[in-house]
C-alpha cells in the first residue's frame, strides 16, 4: 500500500482519493492546507490522516507520494520542493505553466530516486490503445477533437470577480484546464505535430475563456475546441480514407464507432472505466511498484510535447500569465 499525502483541499482531491482509495493501491496519510480546520474539515471522510498547516513538517512526514492540485502557477515550485523531499509527485494538469519547468521537475525527480506523474487523466485511457490499434491499418485525414464545458466559477467571473482558473495569476483559462485533454488525446494518437496555431476569446487579463486550435501533421490536421464559457456537445471524430470514427468525447470514453462508406458500423470494444481517474491512478501505482523506465520515458515525452504545444499555442493567441508580464 502506498502512502499518499495531499496539497490542495478542492472537490478534485477528494474525486482523487475516492479513484485512489478504490484501486486499494494508496491510502490517504496525510494533507496540508493553508488552514489547519480546512485540512481538518477535507480528513473528516477519511480515518487516521495527520493535518499539516506548514508545507516544510507536511514534506518531513513518512508517505511515499503526494498528489498536488493546487492552481496550476503553484505546481512547479510544489513538486519541487516534495520530490526533494524524496516523494514521488501527482501533479494535476496542466503540471507546469512553462515547458522549462517540466524538464526541471524530470530531472529533480531523477537525482532523487523519484516519479513526476501529470494527472492528465485521458492520457491514461486503455480506450486510446484501442483506438490506436484500430486505426494503425488506415491512412488518416484529419481528426476534430472538442473539450468545452460551461464553469461552475462563470457566475463569479460575471460577477465582476476573477476565480483562480480565470486568473493570470494562477495560470487560468480554457487551454490550460480543459484544452489540454484534446491536445494529450492528439499527442497518444497521432504523435508530435509540425505546427500549431491557436485563436481565443478573451479576458482584459489576456486569458482565454474559449478557443480554437489547430495541430498540423505532414498529411492531416487535428482541431481542437475548447472553453469554459461555452459548452459543446458535439462528438469527436477521426477521418481516414475508409471511413469515420465518433468518439462520443475525448476523455472518459464511453463509445468509439467507425462508420464506413457504405454505411457499415464497427462498434470498437470501449470499456469505460468506473472513475474517470481509475486508470491513471492504476497507471501510477504500478510505475512506482514496478518501474519501467522506457514507459515512464514515453510519458514524459509526451508530456514535454504537450507543454510545448500549450506555450506555443499561448504565444500564438497572446495569453500571457502574470509572471510573464
Ligand atoms: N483532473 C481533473 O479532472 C481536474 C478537475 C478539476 C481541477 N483539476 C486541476 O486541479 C488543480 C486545482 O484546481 P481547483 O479548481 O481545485 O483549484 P482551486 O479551487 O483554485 O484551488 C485548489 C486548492 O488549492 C489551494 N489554494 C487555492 N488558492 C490558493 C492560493 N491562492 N494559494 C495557495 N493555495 C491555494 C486550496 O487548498 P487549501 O485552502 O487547503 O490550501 C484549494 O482548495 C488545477 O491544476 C486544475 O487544473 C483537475
Amino acid at each position: 500500500m502506498l502512502k499518499l499525502g495531499i496539497i490542495g483541499t478542492g472537490s478534485i482531491s477528494h474525486h482523487f482519493v475516492e479513484a485512489a482509495h478504490t484501486s486499494g493501491k494508496f491510502q490517504l496519510v496525510a494533507v496540508y492546507s493553508r488552514k489547519l480546520e480546512t485540512a481538518e474539515q477535507f480528513a473528516s471522510r477519511y480515518s487516521n490522516v495527520q493535518l499539516f498547516d506548514q508545507m516544510d513538517t507536511f514534506l518531513m512526514n513518512s508517505f511515499d507520494v503526494v498528489y498536488i492540485a493546487s492552481p496550476n502557477s503553484l505546481h512547479y515550485s510544489q513538486a519541487k520542493s516534495t520530490l526533494l523531499a524524496g516523494k514521488h509527485v501527482i501533479l494535476e494538469k496542466p503540471a507546469v505553466t512553462q515547458p522549462h519547468e517540466l524538464q526541471d521537475l524530470v530531472q529533480t525527480a531523477k537525482d532523487n530516486h523519484c516519479f513526476i506523474f501529470e494527472a492528465a487523466r485521458n492520457y491514461h485511457e486503455d480506450a486510446f490503445a484501442t483506438i490506436k490499434s484500430f486505426l494503425a491499418d488506415k491512412q488518416v485525414l484529419g481528426a476534430d477533437f472538442n473539450f468545452a464545458k460551461y464553469s461552475s466559477k462563470m457566475p463569479e467571473l460575471l460577477a465582476g470577480n476573477t476565480p483562480n482558473v480565470f486568473s493570470d495569476r494562477f495560470a487560468g483559462g480554457a487551454l490550460m484546464d480543459l484544452g489540454i485533454y484534446p491536445i494529450y488525446a492528439t499527442i497518444r494518437l497521432f504523435g508530435k505535430p509540425t505546427h500549431a496555431t491557436y485563436q481565443a476569446q478573451k479576458l482584459d487579463n489576456s486569458i482565454d475563456l474559449n478557443g480554437d486550435g489547430i495541430l498540423s501533421y505532414p498529411e492531416f490536421q487535428v482541431r481542437i475546441k475548447t472553453g469554459k464559457n461555452i459548452t459543446s456537445n458535439l462528438p469527436c471524430e477521426i477521418y481516414t480514407t475508409d471511413g469515420t470514427l465518433i468518439l462520443n468525447s475525448i476523455e472518459h470514453i464511453k463509445s468509439a464507432i467507425f462508420t464506413d462508406h457504405q454505411g457499415n458500423d464497427v462498434h470498437l470494444p470501449i470499456h469505460q472505466a468506473p472513475h474517470t481517474m481509475t486508470e491513471e491512478v492504476a497507471a501510477f501505482a504500478n510505475m512506482i511498484k514496478q518501474p519501467n523506465q522506457v514507459l515512464y520515458q514515453s510519458w514524459i515525452d509526451d508530456a514535454t510535447h504537450v507543454h510545448d504545444l500549450l506555450y506555443t499555442m499561448r504565444q500564438d493567441s497572446g495569453i500571457r500569465f502574470e509572471a510573464e508580464k
